[in-house]
């Protein structure tokens, strides 16, 4: 079975009298364990198709599985156990909370979801050695470096577990060492604990070293090739 399974699903977004057709038929399966890249220019459709893989927003016509289960008839609050159980975000901005040190921000989720503090603290701190960063751990997110936030930000994504892991332009606001550092650990924690990864970029620099690449223009999809 597919981790995903999009069929001629389409994306409208209303704005006054007119209709913006951000997607427009796309058909895409991606199984457990890949690591695919969405790719295209600014406008393309990327942030609305990875909306609808983590359920943070409903097609507006086509089919969409994700993990054998039809999207349209979840309620909303089995789309947020869904997203709570299963998937990890990642964003552009980072989007840590500024008054609590990076440890802190990474033993949210877990908090949130009733662990114990020392239990919480226990996962984030395994979760940031994972990602490089242990060191920093007390440090707030204002006193470290772009790439140093990304990694906070990953092992936040990584720390309640999650089979798949969306991130929506991760590297858009680093240089292109740093962004490359990034996607490194992504990979890695594909390769090693198998878990999916499915990131946007509008950087092609970015894609010589990924395996599956979905090409988006204009809300579909022009190319669809698999690197050996
Ligand atoms: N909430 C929204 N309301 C209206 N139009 C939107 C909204 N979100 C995105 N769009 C439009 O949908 C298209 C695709 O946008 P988006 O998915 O954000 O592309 P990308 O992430 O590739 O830049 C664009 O034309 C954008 O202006
Ligand atoms: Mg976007």
């Amino acid at each position: 079975m597919s981790l995903i399974e999009m069929q001629k699903v389409t994306k409208d977004y209303h704005l006054g009298e007119t209709v913006v057709h951000a997607l427009r038929g796309i058909d895409m399966q991606i199984d457990q364990k890949e690591f695919v890249a969405v790719w295209g220019p600014s406008g393309s459709g990327k942030t609305t198709l990875l909306n609808l893989i983590g359920a943070i927003d409903d097609p507006t016509s086509g089919e969409l599985t994700i993990a054998g289960k039809n999207v349209r008839l979840l309620s909303d609050d089995q789309k947020s156990e869904h997203r709570n159980e299963t998937i990890g975000f990642i964003f552009q901005g980072f989007n840590l909370v500024p008054v609590l040190s990076a440890l802190e921000n990474v033993m949210l989720p877990l908090q949130i979801k009733g662990a114990s503090s020392a239990e919480a603290r226990k996962q984030a701190m395994m979760r940031l050695e994972e990602v490089g960063i242990s060191d920093l751990a007390h440090n707030r997110p204002a006193k470290m470096s772009g790439g140093q936030q990304q990694r906070v930000s990953i092992a936040r994504a990584l720390v309640n577990n999650p089979s798949l892991v969306i991130a929506d332009e991760p590297t858009a606001n680093l240089d292109s060492e740093t962004a490359r550092m990034v996607i490194d650990i992504m990979r890695e924690l594909n390769e090693k604990d198998g878990i999916t990864f499915i990131f946007s970029t509008h950087d092609q620099r970015l894609l010589n070293k990924v395996r599956r690449l979905v090409r988006l223009e204009d809300g579909k999809i022009v190319n669809a090739v698999e690197n050996t």
